[in-house]
């Protein structure tokens, strides 16, 4: 299989590798794995106080197309609010980088990181508000 050069772009210079510390407020962490071949993806988001995604970081263990998925989303959410990142969908992601079907779950891996990331970031703030 070949990669597009939107991939192959992503893969070699993969954007926003790293990590925040995830007991940080302002962090919220995704981690989730594919079932279709065990790949794992970290995604982080950091939210300033005016809600806006600020910041992205991700690592993945996986394939070429995962990496990336997971590269492009933490260039697309940089900016937004969380409303705004919980609208990207797979098939955006999918259409961007021209997988092919083999390759759509990677894609559905970045998107189901982004909304763990974001869920993660919620409930920290609940809890915040609850001490
Ligand atoms: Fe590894 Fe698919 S087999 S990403
Ligand atoms: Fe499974 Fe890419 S994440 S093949």
């Amino acid at each position: 299989m070949t990669y597009s050069n939107k991939v192959l772009d992503h893969y070699e210079n993969p954007r926003n590798v790293g990590s925040f510390d995830k007991d940080d407020d302002s962090v919220g962490t995704g981690m989730v794995g594919a079932p279709a071949c065990g790949d794992v993806m970290k995604l982080q988001i950091k939210v300033n106080a005016d809600g806006m995604i600020e910041d992205a970081r991700f690592k993945t263990y996986g394939c070429g197309s995962a990496i990336a998925s997971s590269s492009l989303v933490t260039e697309w959410v940089k900016g937004k609010s969380l409303d705004e990142a919980l609208q990207i969908k797979n098939s955006e992601i999918a259409e961007e980088l021209a997988l092919p079907p083999v390759k759509i779950h990677c894609s559905i891996l970045a998107e189901d990181a982004i909304k763990a990331a974001i869920d993660d970031y919620q409930k920290r703030q609940e809890n915040k508000n609850k001490a």
